[in-house]
Parts: structure tokens; C-alpha cells; sequence
């Protein structure tokens, strides 16, 4: 079957009680009991819930994996997968380009715990090969990464994890399973922030992790249960409804960015446009066979720095000014101050995320109004 029927047909069936087509919300948080030692399918929401359990099995499908496990946001499904898998005195490997709140993760949170994250150029395969030493865990990698757009070859990356027997764990929340699916490349896990693409409206706040092997499944399954950052049962079937149609809105964000990216790089306020799918972009090629679409996500420099950044933001109005992406409305963030506070500004400037730098989620609106306000936006 095709991606979309997967989606719509194979993460839930019919609710086999009242042949219900919608997964119906259990909104329980107990389960009753037939007995001393008898529970039925669930007990208590933490560790399992029927909804959760349709929406684990719906990511897990469209992954093309055997287990799903969902969390309360992205970056619990990041910590999820993160520290169940890792000891003191284990090594992380990730590229210098990821999400503000993922670094946020490793330097914070897992460092003073003695486990050590080393950074890398994001799309530079060599420079991840060399920084294995024998304490090497896990490769953590996004591609295409936030917000720089860089790729890294997820196949070439799976071998060199595979020979020496490194997890390796890709955030696919830009490419969304529709364009990407990392397990299929030889990846051992998939995040998501599910909050973004695969939620798709804005309105629910989750992630999720998709892995084929049995023991990481079973120690992430354990730390889900334990630490409890669960989602609730109404957020669990927003993303189910969500998982649906992402092939509909993939396709639309994917059409809308082309064109802008097209738009922005023939524009003379413009300095740089990053887009994968551009001639332009140095791994346009890895690109088109590694994905099967180019994602919406756009990210460009102005020429004039900071002030014609803020004139920018002020002056678009179907780009509104928010962190976040993946909805259907076209959003604009500044990394500077906002998803990449978190990592400090000479870190910052050594990955390249400059205070030059606009980030876009292209929404699904009409493309011609798209155009049309970041025409007027760049005009003086
Ligand atoms: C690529 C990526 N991964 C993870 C996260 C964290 O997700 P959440 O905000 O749902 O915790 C984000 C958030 O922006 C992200 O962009």
C-alpha cells in the first residue's frame, strides 16, 4: 500500500466495540479490572491508553516501523530516546545543526551527567566518521536540519553506525515521514516533534519515536512509562486526525516553498536563500534521491542585517511572526532570538545561524497571496 492509505487505514481500524470509523477519545485515565492480577488491555493512562495506543501504532506504520511510542512534545520524545540509551561516560556525535532546544538537551541536561556530545558540520559525512571514538553511543542527526536546511547522506551515515555499532537516530520533523523515512535508509530511531508537520494545525504540542529494535524499544517503552511525558488522549487523536492528510498538506507546503524559494533567490534584498529544493543548494542532488519532495521549510539572509530583518517581520501579514512550524499557516521565526536562543551567541555564529537569518514555514495558503506579501514585505 501507498503512504496515504497507510495513513488513513492502517494506523486505525474501525473500533471493533461500535465499528466507530474516528478512534473514539478515552478520556480515562483508569482502566477497571477483572480481578486481582486481571487487568484487560489497559490500567492506567501513563503507562497505556486506547488512543495513544492507535496513534503509536499510526506513526509506528507510516515509519514503516515496528513500534511506535508517543510523548507529551518533541523534545520529550528527544530526552526519551536520549537518556534510556546512554550512561555516563557514553559519547553522542550530532550535527552543529539542529533545533535550539535539542542542544539545549545535550548541554544542559544529559552533560552534566557526564555524557558528551560532540558536534560536527552537519552535512559533512567524513567529519561524523572521525569523531567515533570507543565511547560512542549515538549519532543524532536532523535532515534537512534547523534551520540552515543542511542534508546529510542517511544511508552512507547507517553504514558507518552499523560497522561500528553506533545507534543511529534521525529527528525527521522537517522531512516528515511522507518525503523521508530514515528506518527504510538504515536508521535505527525517528523522532519527531509531531506538534509540527504530522499535527499540522497548530494546536497540539507532542512527539513521537519510531524504532524496528526490540531492546531500544523496550528501554525507551520503560522510560516513557517512568518519567510519564506522555500525551493525552483528545492531543493523541488531534494527531491521528493529523497523520491523515499529511500527504495533501506535504504536497501543497512542498509546491508553496518551491515557488518562494524560486522567488526569494531572484530577489535583490535577498543575500542567500537555503532550500533543498533548489539547484542552488550544494546537496540539491542528495536531496532528490534521498526525499521523495524538498519539505516547506525556507530559510534566507537579508542584505542589511538586523534592521532589514525587523522591517521585514513587521511588514508581512500572512507570514506571522511565531516559533513553530509545520502548520498550515505560513509562519516567520528569527532564530537568533528565537528556536536558537538556547545556544549561546559565539556557538551560534560558528554554526552559521547569523542575526541575518529568517526562517519560513510556508503554510498552505494560496501561493499568488504567499508571493504578494513578501513581495510588499521586501519592498521599501
Ligand atoms: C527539528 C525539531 N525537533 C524537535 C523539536 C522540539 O519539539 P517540541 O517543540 O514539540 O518540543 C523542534 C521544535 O521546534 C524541532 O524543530
Amino acid at each position: 500500500m501507498k503512504f496515504e492509505t497507510i495513513a488513513i487505514h492502517d494506523g486505525s481500524l474501525p473500533e471493533p466495540g461500535t465499528g466507530a470509523v474516528s478512534v473514539p477519545i478515552y478520556q480515562s485515565t483508569t482502566f477497571y479490572q477483572d480481578g486481582i492480577g486481571k487487568p484487560r488491555a489497559f490500567e492506567y493512562s501513563r503507562s497505556g491508553n486506547p488512543t495513544r495506543a492507535a496513534w503509536e501504532n499510526a506513526i509506528a506504520k507510516v515509519e514503516n516501523g515496528r513500534y511506535g511510542l508517543a510523548y507529551a512534545s518533541g523534545s520529550a520524545a528527544t530526552l526519551g530516546t536520549l537518556q534510556p540509551l546512554l550512561l555516563p561516560g557514553d559519547e553522542v556525535i550530532a550535527g552543529n545543526d539542529t533545533y535550539g532546544g535539542t542542544y539545549r538537551i545535550f548541554e544542559k541536561i544529559l552533560r552534566p551527567y557526564r555524557i558528551r556530545t560532540n558536534y560536527v558540520n552537519a552535512d559533512n559525512l567524513a567529519e561524523f566518521a572521525s569523531a567515533i571514538t570507543p565511547r560512542t553511543k549515538l549519532i543524532w542527526v536532523e535532515t534537512p536540519s534547523n534551520p540552515l536546511l543542511k542534508l546529510i547522506d542517511l544511508a552512507a551515515l547507517a553504514e558507518i553506525a552499523r560497522k561500528n555499532r553506533i545507534l543511529l537516530a534521525v529527528d525527521n520533523t522537517f522531512a516528515t515521514p511522507y518525503f523521508q523515512q530514515p528506518l527504510n535508509l538504515g536508521a535505527d530511531i525517528v523522532i519527531h516533534s509531531t506538534t509540527k508537520y504530522i499535527g499540522g494545525h497548530s494546536d497540539a504540542v507532542g512527539g513521537a519515536a519510531v524504532t524496528n529494535l526490540e531492546e531500544v524499544y523496550q528501554k525507551l517503552k520503560f522510560y516513557q512509562n517512568a518519567a510519564g511525558a506522555v500525551p493525552g488522549p483528545f492531543d493523541s487523536w488531534l494527531f491521528l486526525r493529523g497523520v491523515k492528510t499529511l500527504k495533501v498538506r506535504m504536497e501543497t507546503h512542498a509546491a508553496n516553498a518551491l515557488a518562494i524559494a524560486r522567488f526569494l533567490e531572484e530577489h535583490p534584498a535577498v543575500g542567500r536563500v537555503y532550500y533543498p529544493g533548489l539547484p542552488s543548494h550544494p546537496q540539491h542532488a542528495l536531496a532528490a534521491r534521498q526525499m521523495s519532495g524538498f519539505g516547506g521549510m525556507v530559510s534566507l539572509v537579508l542584505k542589511g542585517c538586523l534592521g532589514a530583518v525587523e522591517r521585514f517581520a513587521a511588514k508581512t501579514q500572512l507570514f506571522l511572526l511565531a516559533e513553530s512550524l509545520g502548520g498550515i499557516e505560513s509562519l516567520l521565526c528569527y532564530p537568533a532570538q528565537m528556536t536558537h536562543a538556547s545556544v549561546p551567541p559565539q556557538e551560534r555564529a560558528r554554526r552559521g545561524i547569523g542575526d541575518d537569518l529568517i526562517r519560513l514555514s510556508v503554510g498552505i495558503e494560496n501561493i499568488d497571496d504567499l508571493l504578494a506579501d513578501l513581495r510588499q514585505a521586501l519592498t521599501d
